[in-house]
């Protein structure tokens, strides 16, 4: 962690050139450290600074340039936009638009569960974000979850952002889905068939991913916990299907909708193929009334 006040010289003075200059810190994060800053002495930005040095050499040349290759490509109203992005002394610099309300896991640790009105408004518009990426862009998110959703114009408009993950999901042999295989994301967020180390659906996967972020936003609680990761795996292994409808229907608040569970009910689904698709979400009866 470097406070805005330990950047060394050379660093400080390529702000300066780019009319940048480092506010306050806000989060450390696994990848970078994120600062509020102002641009031209008037507009707040937030900078992610990634350090070379603290990543490994496989982050350095693939993670960070996913990024940015993604942030530069995505034009959409819910993504979280980049207005620049430059290399100095070892760290990187990502400059982009300041989320004046934080994010939703802050939100969730300050208000507790969110009201169905509330989360609709919000998970519609990140609904619309996932499905530019997926059916538009032909990307996969691949860490989809609470804190990665920031809130904007006083809570009004929400934003998909961290796309240090993110890839092209198509082959370019056939420009279908290709199967992946990597494990990555966060544990609580992850779908069983990678828990399984098992080849998945990059784009089902996502969507297991919002499964769990609505049941979160609206129970302030994870469906399978924190770290399903070591725990839940034999469960998983020997239950299956049976094993993820039981523990999720154990938890579910009576209170909900029948509208909005049935949404959680078709992305907690063990079986991608059976999962709903982000089309299928946008289509849902939940929606009409947002
Ligand atoms: N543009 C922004 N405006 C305001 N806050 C931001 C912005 N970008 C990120 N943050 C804050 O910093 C946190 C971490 O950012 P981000 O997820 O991009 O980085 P990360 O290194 O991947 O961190 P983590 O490992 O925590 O996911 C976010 O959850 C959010 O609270
Ligand atoms: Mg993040």
């Amino acid at each position: 962690m470097t406070t805005p006040n330990q950047f060394d010289k050379q660093t400080v003075n390529v702000f300066i050139d780019k009319g940048y200059r480092i506010l306050q810190l806000i989060n450390v994060g696994s990848f970078g450290d994120v600062y509020k800053s102002l641009y031209n002495e008037t507009e707040v930005r937030a900078v992610k600074v990634i350090d070379l040095r603290r990543v490994g050499k496989r982050t350095q040349d693939v993670e960070i340039c996913r990024e940015i290759a993604a942030l530069i490509q995505f034009k959409h109203p819910n993504i979280i936009k980049l207005f620049d992005a430059f290399r100095a002394n070892q760290k990187i610099f990502l400059f982009m638009e300041f989320a004046d309300n934080k994010d939703v896991g802050k939100y969730l640790e300050s208000n507790g569960p969110i009201g169905e009105n509330v989360t609709g408004k919000w998970f519609k518009q990140i609904s619309n974000a996932l499905n530019y990426i997926h059916n538009e862009m032909g990307f996969v998110h691949r860490d989809i979850k609470v804190d990665n959703i920031l809130l904007f114009n006083n809570y009004d408009l929400a934003k998909l952002a961290d796309f240090g993950l993110a890839r092209y999901s198509l082959s370019q042999q056939t420009n279908q889905i290709e199967i992946s295989h990597t494990i990555c994301g966060t544990d609580a967020y992850i779908s069983p068939k990678q828990l399984l180390c098992q080849g998945y659906n990059p784009v089902a996967a996502d969507c297991w991913s919002m499964g769990v972020t609505l049941f979160t936003m609206l129970n302030n609680k994870l469906p399978f916990g924190y770290c399903p990761a070591i725990k839940q795996l034999n469960k998983l292994r020997i239950g299956g299907a049976v094993y993820v409808d039981k523990l999720y229907d154990k938890l579910i608040i009576d209170k909900l909708s029948r509208n909005v569970r049935e949404v959680i009910d078709h992305l907690i689904v063990y079986d991608e193929d059976k999962r709903w698709k982000i089309t299928d979400v946008l289509k849902s009866k939940w929606f009409k009334n947002i």
